[in-house]
């Protein structure tokens, strides 16, 4: 069984390279095109995996030409995919990506086969075998089962719910969850006071600042780490890259002034190239951080 199961969206991205993202009424110019897998449970299985942390899916895709290829690339990534639906006659969800010059995204997207799995799908075994579990934006109530019954085995709990936080109702998946993963614009919309007085003062609370690096509120300490200044080139997955150091890291030593170290480093690292999945192997971390001091 898996280390670590990360369990949400399993996308077909097609990152177009443009200019500048279009305005109203606007036209932007296509320099190049590619696709590849992407969606962030996805993202974070890949690079825990190139991490060399034994990690495994939960999600689900359609059984489309998308779908063969997304779970291919899963499949030679060394992820396990015993728990990744296939949706008969379903759509791999495909999310267009445009990335500008400085590497900032806007998102177009259907939501295709994502979300087929429901809490009933939710193998228990599989779950309680790890040693954490990593949610990001899924069906709430499929959070809610994935993260009470890892928080009710005592396996750790992550949950990074992305863009959407604002729109949905994960309510038993954050009170189960140990560690929250937000951006600076997610922070805002879940946190209406400071971190002491917040909802999630008993929790570990990541706010991530982008190339300027992230701070760690857990309940006894605050640890702050400045980012590695590496201009971004393409930004999407840097957040899931971001996850996977930090989880990874943890599941080493419990260090939270380590854990966001290179879960920057690997932020970082992801942003410097193209594509969602970008993250380093763990020896390319290891250069990185010996090169930094
Ligand atoms: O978190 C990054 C992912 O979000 C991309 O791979 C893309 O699928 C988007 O939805």
């Amino acid at each position: 069984m898996p280390q670590v199961v990360t369990a949400g969206h399993v996308n077909w991205d097609v990152t177009l390279r443009v200019d500048r993202l279009p305005e109203p009424d606007g036209e932007s110019r296509i320099s190049s095109q590619q696709s590849s897998g992407g969606g962030s449970a996805a993202n974070v299985a890949v690079a825990l995996s190139g991490l060399n942390v034994d990690t495994g899916l939960v999600g689900s895709v359609g059984d489309d030409e998308n779908g063969l290829l997304a779970r291919r690339e899963l499949d030679e990534a060394g992820v396990d995919l015993q728990s990744l639906l296939t949706v008969s006659d379903g759509q791999t969800a495909v999310k267009y990506l445009l990335v500008d010059e400085q590497g900032e995204v806007a998102v177009l997207g259907n939501d295709g086969a994502n979300e087929a799995v429901t809490p009933d799908d939710v193998e228990p075994d599989y779950v309680r075998a790890a040693d954490h579990v990593h949610l990001t934006s899924q069906r709430p109530d499929t959070a809610a089962a994935l993260a009470e019954t890892a928080s009710a085995a005592g396996v750790r709990v992550s949950f990074d719910p992305g863009r959407r936080l604002a729109d949905r109702d994960f309510s038993r998946a954050l009170d189960a969850a140990d560690i929250l993963f937000l951006n600076d614009r997610e922070a805002e919309s879940v946190l209406e006071t400071e971190y002491p007085g917040s909802a999630f003062a008993d929790r570990v609370l990541v706010i991530k600042h982008g190339s300027e690096g992230a701070v760690v509120h857990a309940p006894d300490a605050t640890y702050e780490h400045p980012g590695f200044g590496v201009d971004p080139v393409d930004t999407t997955g840097a957040g899931d890259a971001f996850a996977a150091g930090f989880v990874a890291a943890l599941l080493e030593i419990e260090d939270y002034e380590r854990a966001v170290e290179h879960g920057n480093a690997c932020g970082a690292l992801a942003a410097a190239e193209e594509g969602a999945r970008a993250a380093p192997t763990e020896s390319e971390l290891e250069t990185f951080l010996d090169e930094q001091y």
